[in-house]
């Protein structure tokens, strides 16, 4: 009898202990596996997809002071190992813009907003404006002049865009960092300088591609930015740097498609994780993902809290 019901209360510990949800970047998540910044988030009805597929949250595309049309077509173009971009950061700007925040809000489930700017005025304007969950600050784009990895590949401005969005906001902040530096690291510090809450890491890697018969690049931008599978060890990389260094947490992106990509980003340190790329292949990634990152608790009966950054405790 005794041996019974303590095989029942070890059975509703473990249950209990491998829920998914928790703390992501100070926000509370049902789970850590959240749609990231990119085609999805463009509107609300797209957000509410996502969320109602199961995504613990969701980002916006990234959002402007002013309406952008973008770079010139073609935006995208699909490679060997991924998807290459160059859309220009298009958006109708924030004001436009909070409409769609407020539908993706019914669902319960947080919305991020990722923003952009030329300066800290800028990004500081969009932030006490915009009502959201948290925003991510879009210091990476790796290929609209102006923006992105133009501040966000130096640690002073990285340091003072952050500081300005969290002096006018009492949500968190997230800031998205560049791979395309020689020290991620040194970004990392900058933000957690500046005062955000987590860094989510990676943005594209700077890319481009021909067309042999035409002898000309492919993407009218000329070059844009590569996702999918093929930057996912420099994303682990830069995750496991990161983890290791910083104090505040880190946000996996880059390549992830499956649920063991999940548990390695995990591994790596990762808080959270996003997915953009693989959701070419449909909604149902969510679900495919966190029943199997579940499934993979279960069976090694560890919780969440034990896999992050188990990569560095093995050592
Ligand atoms: C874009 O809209 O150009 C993509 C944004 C990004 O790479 O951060």
């Amino acid at each position: 009898m005794l041996s019974i019901s303590n095989s029942f209360i070890s059975f509703y510990l473990l249950f209990h202990m491998l829920s998914l949800s928790g703390q992501v970047g100070g926000l509370k998540l049902r789970n850590p596996i959240m749609l990231a910044a990119g085609v999805l988030g463009t509107s609300g009805a797209s957000l509410k997809r996502a969320a109602k597929a199961g995504a613990g949250c969701v980002v916006t595309k990234s959002i402007g002071r002013d309406p952008r049309d973008g770079h010139p077509g073609p935006t995208v173009v699909q490679v060997d190992c991924g998807l290459l971009n160059a859309m220009g950061l298009p958006n109708p700007g924030y004001k436009e813009f909070q409409e769609e925040i407020n539908i993706a809000k019914l669902t319960g489930v947080p919305v991020v907003a990722s923003i952009f700017g030329s300066d800290p005025k800028e990004f500081s304007e969009i932030s006490s404006a915009l009502r959201a969950d948290a925003f991510e600050l879009n210091l990476s784009c790796p290929h609209t002049e102006c923006y992105g990895d133009e501040l966000g590949r130096y640690p002073e401005l990285v340091e003072i865009v952050t500081r300005s969005v969290k002096d006018r906001v009492d949500v968190p902040v997230w800031v998205k960092l560049t791979p395309n530096t020689a020290d991620i690291v040194q970004l990392g510090f900058a933000a957690q300088r500046g005062g955000a809450d987590a860094v989510v890491a990676i943005n594209t890697l700077r890319a481009m591609a021909i067309d042999i018969e035409m002898g000309t690049p492919i993407l009218g931008n000329i070059f844009g930015g590569l996702s999918g599978p093929a930057i996912k060890p420099v994303a682990v990389k830069c995750v496991y740097d990161l983890s290791a260094n910083l104090d505040i947490p880190v946000i996996g992106v880059g390549g992830i498609s499956t649920w063991e990509d999940t548990v390695e980003m995990i591994m790596a340190g990762a808080q959270g994780v996003q997915i953009g790329t693989a959701l070419y292949r449909g909604y149902e990634v969510f679900h495919d993902i966190t029943n199997g990152l579940l499934s993979y608790l279960e069976r090694k009966s560890i919780t969440l809290e034990q896999l992050r950054g188990m990569a560095r405790r093995q050592l």
